[in-house]
C-alpha cells in the first residue's frame, strides 16, 4: 500500500510518501504545490531509473536510510546491542498522527525491539520546518549514530556553504563543492564549538542572496554536531544532521536527536535567513518582558578585567550611565580569589577582599544611575586550585592528567549533586542582590563529547529560569562558543565574538544574520585600539558595527576624548530611537557590487521604514562608488532615503551628491534595480542611510 502525507505553508511544500511499509522518503520539498496535486502519482513518478550496473530496483532515501535494505549511502542509524553486537534494523509502518502542520511517523523493528519516530511541524508564520527522531528500545542498547530525520538536497545545485570559525572569527562562511561522495562536518569538542556552526545552506544554481532558491539546516543542539552532506553514486543527495558520533555513553532504552530546523526560499539567502531570524526571535527566545526595549549594554571586561575596585567601577559606571548605557554587566574577577584566570572558577561567593560590603554598595550605585545590573558566572567550570575543587576533586569531568583549557577543568553536569550545588550558589547570589542578568560563559572544550553533559546543563539553565523567570542570560562561550536554537530556549542573547574589532565584526555579524535576528545579536563598541587584534578604529565606525545588533559598550570609557564620546553618544541616542523596530525587523543581507563593501538592509516589520548599514571594510579598486541595490520594496512606492550620518563625509569627497546634503525621494524599482549611489569614502567607515515610505 502507499501511504502520502504533505505539510504546507505559504511558501512550500513538503511531502512524505512510502510503500509496502517502508520508512517514508521525502518525495516533494520545494515551492508549495497546488492543494489537488495527487500524491499518488509523485509517489509514482519519483522512482529513479535503472540500467546496468545497479540493483533492480533503487533503495529508497528514507527518513533514516537503511542498510538492510542495501541503501548505498550512510545509514541514518547505528545502534549495537549492550554486547556490542550491530544491530542491523529494518522499521515497518506502525502508525500515524497527523493534524494540520504536524506529522508523527512511528515505524517498529519487531525482531530488535525498536520503535523509531519522526516528527516534523511546520510553522505559518516563520516558514521554518522542526523535524526531530527517537528511538526506543525493549533493552539497553548503544547508540553509535541517530540523525534528524534525512532531508533530500537538490541536484540543481553545485555548492553547498556552510560556517567554521576560531576563536575572535567566528561565522567565516565555507563554499563546497558537490561531488560524488560525502561532506562530514563534526564537532567533538563537547559544545557548539567555533569551530563547526551547526548549520548548512543548499543554494540552486544562480541563486544569490536576493534570489534564486535554496534550502537551509540547523541543528539546535549545544553538545557537538555531526553533520553528513551526500550525493549517492545514482545522484541523489542526502543531508544528515544529529548529535556527534558516540555521545551517549551509557546503554540506554531511549534516545532522541535534538530538533532539526529546515526551510526551502524561492527568494534567494534571505529567505532563508528571514525564516531562522524569525523563527528563533519569535518561537525559541522567550524574552522575560517581550515589551521591554532591549538596553544598551556596559560590559567592564575590557575595562578592568580582573581588576575589581569599587571607586573605579563606580566611576567607570557613572561614564556609561552618561553615554547611554542602561545596564551594568560585571563580568569576570568578582567572586573568590579570582585575581586571574588560574584560580577560583567554581567558589561562587562575592569575594571579600575586593567588595568588603558585598555587592550591593556597586549595585546600589549602578541603580542610582537608572542602569540595572548583570552579573558573570562560568558555572560548568572548576579550576584545580579552587576551594571546591579541593573539596570535591570528583566533580570534575575527565582524568587526572587531562590537559586544562584556560586552566580549568569542566564539572560533571550530569551529577545531580553537581546541578543541586551550582543552583544553590548562584540562587544565593541572584536571590540577596537586585540581578536581573546573567553573562552565562563556558570557556574551555570537554574532554571528550557527552550528551549527558549537555542536557545536565540544560536541566540547571531551565531550573534557574523557572526559580527566576525575569532574569535574562547570555550565552557565552570565549566569544561565540554556544551559539544555537538549543541553548537559545533557555537563553536571550549570545555573545558573538570575544572580538570588538569592528571590522571583524561587521563581516561576522553579516554571515552570523543567515541564522541570528538582531535582537539577540550582542555587539559592543570596543576600546579605540582593539584588545583582540591590535586595530585602531575609528569611534564612529566602532559605534556604527555595534548599532547595528543589540548594542553596547565594552571599554574604558575614561579613554575617550570629547570627540569620541560625543560621536558615541549621538550614535546610541539615534539606536535608542531606532531599535524598537530594528528589533524586530527582517536582517537582508545585499548583494554588494563592490567587494570592499558589506551591506545590508534592516526592513521593518511593515515595510514601512528601513536601514541600510554599508560599511567599508576595505580600499575599493574602483575609484568611485557602485550603486548598491536594495531589496525587497515595493516597486510602485516611493521612499524618502536620508544618508543618516552624511556628517561622516571625508573631505576627500568632493562631488555634489545630493544625499550628502538633503533627503531624496526615490521609487522601489528605483532602489531595487539602479540602486543607491553613495558618497566617495574612506575604507572603515559606514554609510547608514534610512529610508521611509511615504
Ligand atoms: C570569555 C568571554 O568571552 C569574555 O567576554 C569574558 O567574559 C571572559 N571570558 C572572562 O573571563
Amino acid at each position: 500500500m502507499i501511504q502520502c502525507w504533505r505539510l504546507d505553508d505559504r511558501r512550500q511544500t513538503l511531502v512524505l510518501g512510502s510503500h509496502r511499509e517502508h520508512l517514508a522518503e521525502v518525495l516533494y520539498w520545494g515551492p508549495r504545490l497546488p492543494d489537488d496535486e495527487d500524491l499518488n502519482t509523485l509517489f509514482a513518478v519519483h522512482a529513479i531509473d535503472v540500467t546496468g550496473g545497479m540493483l533492480d530496483l533503487n533503495p529508497e532515501l528514507s527518513i533514516s536510510p537503511e542498510a538492510t535494505r542495501t541503501f548505498p549511502g550512510q545509514p541514518g542509524l547505528i545502534v549495537r546491542a549492550s554486547d556490542g553486537a550491530q544491530l542491523l534494523t529494518k522499521f515497518c509502518f506502525e502508525k500515524v498522527e497527523e493534524e494540520p502542520g504536524r506529522l508523527v511517523l512511528t515505524y517498529e523493528d519487531k525482531n530488535n525491539g525498536l520503535t523509531y519516530t519522526a516528527r516534523f511541524t511546520i510553522n505559518e508564520h516563520t516558514q521554518v520546518i522542526e523535524t526531530q527522531a527517537s528511538l526506543v528500545s525493549t533493552k539497553p542498547v548503544h547508540l553509535h549514530w541517530m540523525s534528524a530525520p534525512v532531508m533530500p538536497a537538490p541536484q540543481l545545485s553545485d555548492e553547498m556553504i556552510d560556517l567554521a570559525g576560531r576563536w575572535c572569527g567566528e561565522f567565516q562562511i565555507n563554499r563546497t563543492a558537490w561531488s560524488p561522495g560525502m561532506r562530514f562536518r563534526e564537532n567533538r569538542t563537547g559544545r557548539t564549538g567555533h569551530e563547526h556552526f551547526p548549520g548548512l545552506i543548499i543554494p540552486c544554481r544562480g541563486a544569490t542572496n536576493t534570489q534564486g532558491q535554496a534550502y537551509a539546516f540547523h541543528y539546535g543542539w549545544s553538545g557537538g554536531h555531526k553533520m553528513i552532506a551526500e550525493e549517492l553514486p545514482d545522484g541523489r543527495r542526502q543531508i544528515q544532521f544529529g548529535h556527534a558520533e558516540r555521545m551517549e555513553v551509557a546503554p540506554q532504552t531511549r534516545f532522541e536527536t535534538a530538533p532539526l530546523y529546515v526551510t526551502f526560499s524561492d527568494d534567494g539567502l534571505n529567505g532563508c535567513a528571514v525564516a531562522f531570524q524569525r523563527h528563533l526571535r519569535d518561537e525559541i527566545v522567550h524574552m522575560p518582558e517581550p515589551d521591554r526595549p532591549r538596553p544598551v549594554h556596559f560590559n567592564c571586561w575590557e575595562a578592568v578585567y580582573f581588576d575589581h575596585n569599587l571607586p573605579t567601577l563606580k566611576d567607570i559606571a557613572g561614564r556609561a550611565a552618561e553615554l547611554g548605557a542602561e545596564r551594568f554587566v560585571l563580568d569576570d574577577g568578582w567572586f573568590g580569589y579570582r585575581d586571574d584566570d588560574t584560580r577560583a572558577l567554581s567558589d561562587w561567593e562575592v569575594d571579600p577582599r575586593k567588595y568588603p560590603d558585598g555587592l550591593n554598595p556597586l549595585i546600589e550605585h549602578v541603580h542610582s544611575l537608572g542602569m540595572t545590573f548583570g552579573i558573570w558566572f562560568e558555572p560548568e567550570m572548576i579550576n584545580p586550585d579552587s576551594n571546591i575543587h579541593r573539596a570535591h576533586p570528583d566533580w570534575a569531568l575527565g582524568g587526572e592528567d587531562q590537559i586544562l583549557g584556560r586552566n580549568q577543568k569542566a564539572l560533571n553536569m550530569a551529577l545531580p549533586e553537581v546541578q543541586n550545588f551550582l543552583f544553590d550558589r548562584i540562587s544565593a547570589i541572584l536571590r540577596d542582590h537586585a540581578i536581573e542578568y546573567i553573562k552565562w560563559d563556558h570557556n574551555r572544550v570537554l574532554p571528550m563529547p557527552d550528551a549527558a553533559q549537555t542536557r545536565g546543563s540544560y536541566a540547571l539553565l531551565d531550573r534557574l529560569r523557572e526559580e527566576f523567570p525575569l532574569v535574562e542570560i547570555e550565552s557565552c562561550a570565549s566569544g561565540g562558543g554556544r551559539i544555537d536554537f538549543g541553548i537559545l530556549k533557555r537563553t536571550h542573547r549570545v555573545w558573538l565574538s570575544d572580538s570588538n574589532d569592528a571590522l571583524e565584526r561587521l563581516k561576522m555579524q553579516h554571515n552570523a544574520s543567515l541564522f541570528l535576528p538582531a535582537a539577540v545579536t550582542g555587539s559592543h563598541v570596543g576600546p579605540r585600539q582593539c584588545h583582540t587584534s591590535g586595530r585602531t578604529l575609528d569611534m564612529r565606525f566602532r559605534a556604527w558595527v555595534a548599532a547595528q545588533r543589540h548594542m553596547g559598550i565594552e571599554m574604558d570609557p575614561r579613554e575617550l576624548t570629547d570627540d569620541e564620546a560625543r560621536a558615541l553618544r549621538q550614535v546610541i541616542g539615534w539606536w535608542k530611537d531606532n531599535q524598537g523596530w530594528m528589533m524586530k525587523a527582517d536582517i537582508l543581507l545585499l548583494e554588494s557590487p563592490d567587494p570592499a563593501v558589506i551591506a545590508e538592509q534592516q526592513l521593518s516589520v511593515d515595510h514601512k521604514r528601513f536601514v541600510v548599514f554599508a560599511g567599508k571594510a576595505t580600499t575599493s579598486s574602483q575609484i568611485a562608488p557602485r550603486p548598491l541595490r536594495l531589496t525587497r520594496l515595493d516597486p510602485d512606492a516611493h521612499y524618502r532615503i536620508t544618508l543618516a550620518n552624511r556628517d561622516n563625509v571625508s573631505g576627500l569627497s568632493r562631488g555634489t551628491q545630493t544625499l550628502k546634503t538633503e533627503s531624496v525621494d526615490l521609487s522601489g524599482t528605483y532602489l531595487m534595480n539602479h540602486g543607491l549611489t553613495l558618497p566617495w569614502s574612506f575604507p572603515e567607515t559606514m554609510w547608514v542611510v534610512e529610508g521611509v515610505r511615504l
